[in-house]
């Protein structure tokens, strides 16, 4: 049942510390500091190329897995959308690994390219949520996202989970690859167990964030930005909103606002800005994209650790200081107020959250 919710999705959203957590006991061993992948029938050391598949919210986590992978292993990592992928006859590149995506493990397409990559002789990596399914039967490695039934069509938990494990995926290629110290290792293993204690704190917000979506369930239009993995939420965010609360929502990465997206700012248009502080200064370059949007009157919202709000608080309408985490973890947090705000702002439409119209919990034709 729900327990205390009124809707499945708000249930699974507040699940996500738990399901955060039970996913990374498979990988991470606290008494050594690491992560540990299940026994894998390849070495990674000899993995040239990484080909990621997935549709939808899954490909929004396969999309935070390239950064990763490529930042942390220097694997190159090729990224589709299933339902593109064999079509456009993809080069593969032999003893390349293939990973799929999916919470169903059922997904047509997604499938599909499974059953084409492994004709190929690919190697099979999938995280599946069923264990059951044809995807986790028919790889060569599962990886296991222990997120539990997804009952809402809008997936939540699963996108957290599947980012669990493409982080530890990432972290185990590099040390595999030496491209991670060990101290490094130990860091990042260090930054993910804290992940669900984090997460809690997150969800503490979801009074001031249901305040927030009593603005956006106003608009016509609203845009999603971000750089690097938080373009990957900023996409993922969108999606969420336009699914559950049919307002049109465009993610885009904050530097290519001003090749076109910025001549749609007016005052009606709600901005939601991902904006953790990073390795890479890319916060500085997200805050100038904001100005710029806040002088043609875009009305901000601002999700960053406290020092970016307090950097962008005379520039921005709403501000959600998130806690302050090493950047690697932050996509996985900061998926979780773009969740709220696209709850919230439909339950205020009043429309049917758990099934949206038109849409279907598991796609199971082309
Ligand atoms: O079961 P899968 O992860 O393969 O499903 C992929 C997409 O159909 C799914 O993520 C869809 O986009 C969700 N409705 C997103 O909330």
């Amino acid at each position: 049942g729900k327990g205390e919710h009124r809707h499945f999705m708000a249930k699974e959203i507040f699940e996500q510390p738990q399901v955060i957590g039970d996913t990374l006991n498979a990988m991470y061993n606290p008494a050594r500091g690491s992560i540990t992948l299940p026994d894998l029938p390849f070495d990674m050391a000899d993995v040239p190329k990484v080909t990621i598949v997935a549709c939808g919210t899954s490909y929004y986590a396969g999309l935070v897995g390239k950064y990763w992978i490529e930042r942390t292993a220097r694997v190159p990592v090729e990224i589709d959308v299933a339902s593109e992928f064999r079509y456009r006859r993809p080069v593969l590149q032999d003893g390349g690994v293939a990973l799929f995506i999916s919470q169903s493990g059922e997904t047509a397409d997604t499938l599909a390219a499974l059953r084409h990559c492994k004709a190929e002789g690919q190697r099979i990596v999938s995280v599946v949520n069923s264990p059951e399914s044809s995807m986790a039967r028919e790889s060569d490695v599962v990886l296991q996202t222990n997120a539990g039934p997804e009952i809402g069509v809008a997936s939540t938990k699963a996108f957290t989970t599947q980012l669990t494990v493409l982080a530890c995926f990432a972290i185990a290629l590099g040390r595999a690859k030496d491209t991670l110290t060990p101290a490094r290792e130990k860091a990042l293993a260090a930054a993910l167990a804290e992940v669900p204690g984090r997460a809690a704190e997150v969800l503490a917000h979801d009074e001031a964030i249901r305040d927030i979506a009593q603005f956006v369930a106003e608009a016509r239009d609203v845009l999603y930005l971000g750089r690097g993995t938080s373009y990957a939420i900023a996409l993922e965010g969108a999606l969420k909103l336009k699914e559950i609360s049919y307002i049109h929502a465009e993610g885009y990465a904050a530097g290519e606002m001003k090749h076109g997206p910025i001549a749609l700012i007016d005052e009606s248009v709600p901005v939601i800005v991902i904006a953790p502080h990073d390795e890479d200064d890319l916060f500085e370059k997200t805050a100038s994209n904001v100005q710029e949007t806040v002088a043609r009157g875009g009305q901000v919202i601002f999700f960053s650790d406290a020092k970016g709000v307090l950097r962008m608080q005379d520039t921005a309408l709403h501000a959600i200081a998130m806690p302050e985490v090493d950047p690697f973890v932050a996509p996985i947090l900061y998926a979780i107020p773009v969740q709220l705000l696209a709850y919230h702002t439909a339950v205020l439409k009043g429309t049917d959250v758990d099934q949206p119209r038109n849409l279907a919990k598991s796609v199971t034709v082309e």
